[in-house]
């Protein structure tokens, strides 16, 4: 197949596209699927590598900012934990019954689909619609602030780090690993483990300083207790959504379902594994870090590892900055890396740019995904700053979560799915926790302070549904969009994974 072959973009060409496609939504034929060699070991690392990465290392702050005492951000740490054990119990019972890749997308399809073939799908448009535009760009951009902080701030000591220069410093990383996961899948796979084992180390490092710390006697910060704890509920679920975001990534494996080794046992035993132990991953580091620092301390510093690492590793401080960038190069790099699969899942219901499922025809990398994720990570870096952009995230995803656990409930009782075979079948109370925490972290941030940012969020969502009605519903495309989509197919050397099979 020659780039330029196919002109088709979105939902103009979505019959011919779904009768192509349609032998992988029903039964996937040997030649095309993507093959299973996800087993339990890797799908661990795969949601313990998308949820550690910046989190861990930014959020203590502002979680510690909206809890007021020590006691009460390790309560919150904890709930954010249960929280995201909660939601993966649910995301284990549907992945298991629907064994299809995209997560919340493929979800959301499936049980709001059939109602009516057309605006039943809107909830699964609208979550590939704010997930491709918003939200893994974001989340790239808020990961690499979080490097450029930390890969910047040790120079300055006497003074404050420009803003300027941590953006710029955002934007490089964010080019070389769109450059990199370009150029060939199988460096980006070699550097993302590297990155993996270099953040797992970072972590014991500072677990172990920490109770090195503490068996020397410096218990007096953690002693403090709930000392200072704030009552305010608004400002509390500030901090919970600072939680949430180190948290985020707990449904990660779902989104490659289809690659998993017998996935009704695999994907369950993963995340039996992962939530649980990045929690407690979580828990130590946090003691660790207040073995070396008050909350007064904590909220005073831009980096509070950096800080921590002055104070309990003395000339061998440099191994944080340094292992903390490693970790969210890694983190950023995973959520470019998996660019291309909502993606593709949504192109081939039509629910997306087919240009944005397109692998290049040589190197095999979905280059127009990552670069038009890339390009979009940049522009949200010039405007923000990571508390700002984490909120918004929290706010966006947190939405598609809890309409995810609805359509859990929805799916227990319809028809279609009532009596569908349920390997993994978690009690009913589960996903309708689910829904009452998301409709609690969307409401309270604007409860509280109410800001225009959350409008345009919710705006954005809407003008999905404006959107989907010419171009998805009735099929409709901008006379331009065919010569568009051939020329960027040209540009970056690009056809449809399926046309390489043919
Ligand atoms: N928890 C991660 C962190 O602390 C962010 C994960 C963003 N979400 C994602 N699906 N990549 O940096």
């Amino acid at each position: 197949m020659r780039p330029g072959h196919s002109q088709s973009s979105l939902g103009s060409h979505r019959t011919d596209r779904s009768d192509r496609l349609s032998h992988i939504t029903t039964a996937p034929s040997d030649r095309i699927r993507l093959k299973e060699n996800v087993g339990w070991v890797s799908g661990t690392a795969l949601i313990v590598g998308t949820m550690i990465g910046s989190g861990i290392f930014v959020s203590p702050k502002g979680l510690t900012e909206g809890t007021g005492s020590v006691g009460l951000s390790l309560i919150c740490w904890t709930i954010c934990g249960i929280v995201a054990m909660l939601g993966a119990l649910t995301y284990a019972e549907l992945g298991t019954m629907i064994t299809k890749s995209g997560g919340e997308y493929s979800y959301l399809h499936e049980a709001f689909g059939p109602l009516s073939q057309k605006v039943g799908s809107i909830p699964a448009f609208l979550f590939a619609w704010i997930m491709v535009l918003l939200l893994r760009p974001a989340s790239v951009a808020i990961i690499a602030l979080a490097f450029a902080t930390y890969v910047i701030d040790p120079f300055f000591e006497v003074c404050e780090a420009s803003d300027a220069a941590k953006k710029c410093l955002a934007a490089v990383l964010i080019l070389m690993l769109a450059i990199l996961n370009c150029a060939s899948v199988r460096i980006a796979v070699i550097v993302q483990n590297v990155l993996t084992v270099a953040k797992l180390v970072a972590i014991v490092i500072i677990i172990f300083g920490g109770f090195v710390q503490l068996g020397l006697g410096h218990t007096q910060y953690l002693a403090t207790g709930f000392e200072g704890t704030e009552t305010n509920a608004g400002s509390i679920a500030i901090g919970l959504y600072n939680g949430m975001w180190a948290f985020d990534g707990w449904n990660n494996l779902n989104y490659v379902t289809e690659e998993i080794v017998d996935p009704h046992k695999n994907l369950p035993r993963s995340i039996y594994i992962a939530i649980p132990l990045v929690t407690i991953l979580y828990l130590l580091m946090n003691i660790s870090y207040f073995s070396a620092m008050s909350v007064a301390e904590m909220l005073a510093t831009p980096a509070v590892a950096l800080t921590w690492g002055n104070r309990v590793l003395g000339s061998a401080a440099w191994i944080i900055p340094l292992s903390v960038a490693l970790s969210t190069a890694g983190a950023a790099n995973g959520t470019i890396f998996s660019a291309g699969r909502l993606n593709y899942v949504a192109a081939r219901e039509g629910h997306m740019l087919e240009l944005m499922s397109m692998v290049h025809v040589k190197k095999f990398t979905p280059a127009p995904s990552i670069v038009f994720t890339s390009l979009l990570a940049i522009i949200y870096i010039i405007p923000g700053n990571i508390g700002g952009l984490i909120e918004f995230f929290n706010f966006a995803v947190w939405i598609f979560y809890g309409l995810t656990a609805a359509a859990f409930i929805v799916m227990r009782f319809t028809t279609d799915y009532k009596d569908a075979y349920r390997p993994c079948k978690i009690p009913i109370f589960i996903p309708v926790i689910v829904v009452i925490v998301s409709v609690f972290l969307v409401l309270a941030p604007i409860i509280n302070d109410p800001r225009l940012e959350f409008l345009y969020v919710a705006l954005f969502i809407l003008a999905g549904v404006i959107f989907y009605i010419p171009f998805v519903h009735f099929q409709k495309q901008p006379p331009f969009m065919p010569i568009l989509t051939a020329f960027l197919q040209l540009l970056f050397e690009s056809a449809p994974p399926v046309a390489e099979e043919e």
